[in-house]
Formats: C-alpha cells, structure tokens, sequence
C-alpha cells in the first residue's frame, strides 16, 4: 500500500518541470509542507508492522530526501533566472560577444615554411620525439666521443642494452634517417617538430624548441641545387631582394657542411642589435648528405647524393617578428599570442 504511493509519488517527482517560481513553491507546499504528503507518511509508517518498518523505513527516508534534493534544484534554477516563462526575460538585449583565439606564432610560421616548400615539391613527414641513440646519432655519422652526446646537450631516458641510449631528440635530423631506412630515393621532403636540449632556459636558449629540417636525394642532386632552394625560401619568406651567404661549417652529416646567413630583416643589413652591428643573421645549417649517412640507412651512395639542412623556427620567427625573447614563445601570454591574428584559421 506504501510502498504503490511512494513509487507513483516518485514517479511524480522525477516528471515534474515547473515553469515558474509559483509552480516549485507548489511541489514544496505538496510535498514537503507541514500538512504535506511526506508528514502523512511519516504518519502512516507509524501504525505499520515491525517487520514492514524496516523495509519501509529506508525506502521513505530516501523519497524524503529525493523530494528535498528536486527541490533545491528547481528552485535554484529559478534563483539564477535559467528557465521559466514568467521571468524577466529582456529578449531585446544584445547577444554575448565572444572572442576569436589566435594561431601561435610559432604555428603559422611553420605553416608558412611548409607552404613554401611544397611549391618546391617537398612532402611533409614526421617522426618521434623519443628516439633511439642510432637515429640521433650513430646514424648521422656522429663519433662515439662527440660532445653532442654529452648528459648537457642531451636528455636521455634510459640505457637500452639492445637499442643504446634513448632520449628526448636533439635535433629533427633523426627523421631523415627514418624516412630513407624506410623507403626508396629520391626523397624530398621537409619534417617539422619539437627538439630538447638540456640547457638553463633564458632569454636565448630554452630546453624545447622547434626545427624544420630538410632532405633532398636524387641521383645527381648537387650543392647548386642546395643553395637554389634556400635562395628560393628566403625570398619567399622574406622578401625578394633579401641576400645571402654561405659560410664553411662542421655538422658530422654533411660534407661539406655549410651555415647560410640571410641580411638583417630588422635593418636591411645596415647593423643593428638582432645582427649585432654586423648586417647578417645565421638561419640554419646545411650541406651534402655524407655517403657515411646514405649507406647507414641502406641507400648506394656510388648512386644518389643529396642535400639537407635544418632551421629553428623560433629563430625565423624572431627575424620575422623581431621577437627577442625565445621565453615568450612557451609562456602563454595572451597578450603576446593575440598580436599573431591572421587570416588562416
Ligand atoms: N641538426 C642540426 C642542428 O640541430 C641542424 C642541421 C645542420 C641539419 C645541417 C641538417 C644539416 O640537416 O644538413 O643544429
């Protein structure tokens, strides 16, 4: 008999959607009133048998509460104006404005790298950011002892017996070897990601940042072809007429190994303090594939040659941007990152 009101009055409760303030002060005065439905059957529990008392007594006390908590919700839904057809709608204010978010700095100077090149025919491919001491290194021709591998430069995560040391990689040269252990020549493609180096972060230097790395092997793939394409990328990136040099370097990959220096894009090459007075700005690294690299990854270096080079993004940006603190890239600054609206989304 109790037990057949109590699930017809829940039943009741779960259905009821008031539509106004007086319609809740109704379910209160019916349920949970002074001379309302739960008093009475606290009333009637009274008078049943012992046995029934202990069901009946949780079941009641649990309607009681689920009256009381429906309660506090409509009634709290009418306090802060949620529904209701007898509120003080104002259905002429304006709507609430909502702000766009912006593509990081870093994000669409990438994209716009990545556009440039693939006018050139490049493909993008990817690899991981953990990697194995032969993809980081070995692979790329570095010696045992070079001071690349050094607990400062890198971030190793463990020492693998079978696989040599695993870290965080240094730099994306390590999907270069990825992508030629994994397929045929010719290859020519850019790889965009995020690189660690264990260095104090400061104003210049920061334990993650970011590269593009390039690679391009074809049988007859010569340095000419090399400083064309950089040449092509700078004027697309900044401007025509921008110049630049190639200075003699060392990377254990690539010979020879070159470093390209583009004019200030701050002053014009007139000296200023982001080319430090002297009118050029190293951008990246490059060279001739070594043969020692092809023939780690399998590829007959008697028949393919092939060019790559490796360029930070923060640092195009900086020059783009003229951003001089490499911090502000990884601070989440809304008011640095909202300056970068663009037309892309
Ligand atoms: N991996 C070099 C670095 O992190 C950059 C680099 C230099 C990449 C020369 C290359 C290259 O592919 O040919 O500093």
């Amino acid at each position: 008999m109790m037990q057949d009101k109590i699930n017809q009055y829940t039943a009741e409760i779960s259905a009821f959607e008031p539509r106004s303030a007086a319609e809740t002060e109704a379910f209160r005065i019916k349920f949970l009133g002074t001379k309302g439905i739960i008093k009475d059957l606290f009333d009637e529990f009274k008078a049943v048998s012992p046995e029934e008392k202990r069901v009946l007594g949780k079941v009641l006390n649990d309607f009681k509460k689920l009256a009381e908590e429906k309660y506090q919700i409509v009634k709290e839904q009418f306090e802060s104006g949620d529904a209701g057809a007898d509120q003080n709608l104002d259905l002429s204010l304006p709507g609430e404005g909502f702000e766009l978010g912006s593509r990081h700095p870093l994000s669409l100077v990438r994209r716009e790298i990545v556009e440039i090149f693939k006018k050139l025919g490049f493909t993008v491919a990817e690899g991981p950011e953990i990697e194995d001491d032969w993809h980081n290194f070995s692979a790329l021709n570095f010696p045992e002892e070079h001071p690349a591998r050094d607990m400062q430069d890198t971030f190793f995560i463990n020492k693998d017996a079978v696989n040599g040391d695993i870290a965080l990689r240094t730099h994306t040269s390590s999907v270069q070897v990825r992508m030629m252990e994994n397929g045929k020549p010719p290859f020519r493609a850019i790889m965009p990601g995020r690189v660690y180096r264990n260095e104090a972060i400061s104003a210049r230097a920061h334990c993650f940042f970011h590269q593009v790395e390039g690679l391009y092997v074809d049988e007859n793939v010569s340095f000419a072809d090399l400083k064309q394409t950089l040449f092509y990328f700078v004027q697309e990136m900044y401007g025509e007429g921008t110049k630049v040099r190639f200075r003699p370097s060392y990377f254990p990959f690539t010979e020879p190994s070159a470093e390209m220096d583009i004019s200030c894009t701050i002053c014009g090459g007139t000296g200023c303090p982001m080319c430090k007075g002297s009118g050029w700005v190293e951008i990246l690294g490059c060279g001739m594939v070594d043969p020692n690299v092809l023939e780690n990854c399998g590829i007959d270096s008697q028949k393919y040659t092939g060019f790559a080079f490796g360029m930070g993004i923060e640092r195009i940006t900086n020059l783009k941007y003229e951003i001089k603190d490499l911090r502000l890239f990884s601070e989440n600054d809304v008011r640095f990152l909202k300056q970068f609206q663009s037309e892309v989304i």
